[in-house]
């Protein structure tokens, strides 16, 4: 059986408003969902299997912000298998479930001093310098997607609204995408400021290559773990990141409610 129709059969086939992939350590916002039918991301086919540490691997259907949503627990990265396009499957399911909107979330490393640990960053735009790109050998001309917009500016709009409203710290970034699993090295860092990096990651840009080429309208959102490295001496570790992006995380929540309250 296809996902979709396993979906289907555990959660109802009322259509989805709007899909929201979790990063390291922000987990608790699947904990929001109500009403919530959950299914193992290994019952699914062409879901992300084994994963990352931080990462559930679980699909949760149900309501939050007063929207149907589907809350993706989990997702492949890049440095998993070399595979830019592991989540299409789940982002076409997305699409099939009725969705128009996405909402990515991650955490990261700010190349902007003043921006720190547990700061959220709305993305502005991103860098893809890797060479990779997850519809290299799609066939056909809807593969030249236009990528002008791939923030949309009315989500990022409201979620300004929404950190207004909330007193959380508005910010806007570009977010450059690297391979990993590595972190970066101090001179890859200074690079990517000269290329206008504000974030730096491992994940999210080749989602949003495959929403905008899937229709869905994005919105993305980065949780700042620590600063890149060279900015401090201290050492940059994933158990940082998933320990400091769940202290910064009810704020995340709230940004994320907000926007859905208000119309994703
Ligand atoms: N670099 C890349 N990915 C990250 C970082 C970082 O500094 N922090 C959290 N994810």
């Amino acid at each position: 059986m296809e996902a979709l129709s396993i979906i289907h059969g555990a959660a109802g086939e009322h259509p989805v408003e709007a899909g929201i992939v979790l990063g390291s350590g922000l987990g608790q916002l699947g904990e929001q969902v109500a009403g919530a039918v959950s299914v193992p991301y290994e019952e699914l086919p062409g879901f992300p299997r084994g994963g990352v540490s931080g990462h559930q691997g679980r699909l949760i259907i149900g309501q939050l912000g007063g929207r149907r949503v589907a809350v993706f627990s989990g997702r492949e990265h890049y440095y998993e298998h070399g595979n830019s396009a592991a989540m299409r499957p789940a982002l076409e399911t997305l699409k099939a479930l009725g969705a128009s909107t996405l909402i990515l979330t991650n955490a990261a490393g700010s190349l902007r001093s003043e921006v720190g640990p547990t700061s959220i960053v709305v993305h502005s735009d991103y860098v893809n310098w890797s060479g990779r790109n997850p519809l290299i050998g799609e066939p056909g001309d809807a593969r030249f997607v236009d990528m002008r917009d791939a923030y949309d500016p009315a989500l990022r709009a409201k979620l300004r609204d929404v950190a207004v409203r909330e007193g959380i710290p508005h910010h806007e970034g570009v977010y450059f995408w690297f391979s990993g699993p590595t972190f970066e090295s101090p001179a890859e860092i200074r690079a990517m400021k000269i290329l206008g990096a504000d974030l730096v990651g491992m994940s999210t840009v080749p989602e949003v290559i495959l929403a905008r080429r899937l229709g869905l309208r994005v919105a993305a959102l980065s949780m700042v773990t620590n600063l890149a490295a060279g900015f401090q001496g201290a050492e940059i570790s994933h158990h940082d990141t998933k320990t400091v992006a769940a202290k910064g995380s009810a704020a995340m929540i709230r940004m994320i409610t907000g926007l859905l309250e208000a119309g994703p």
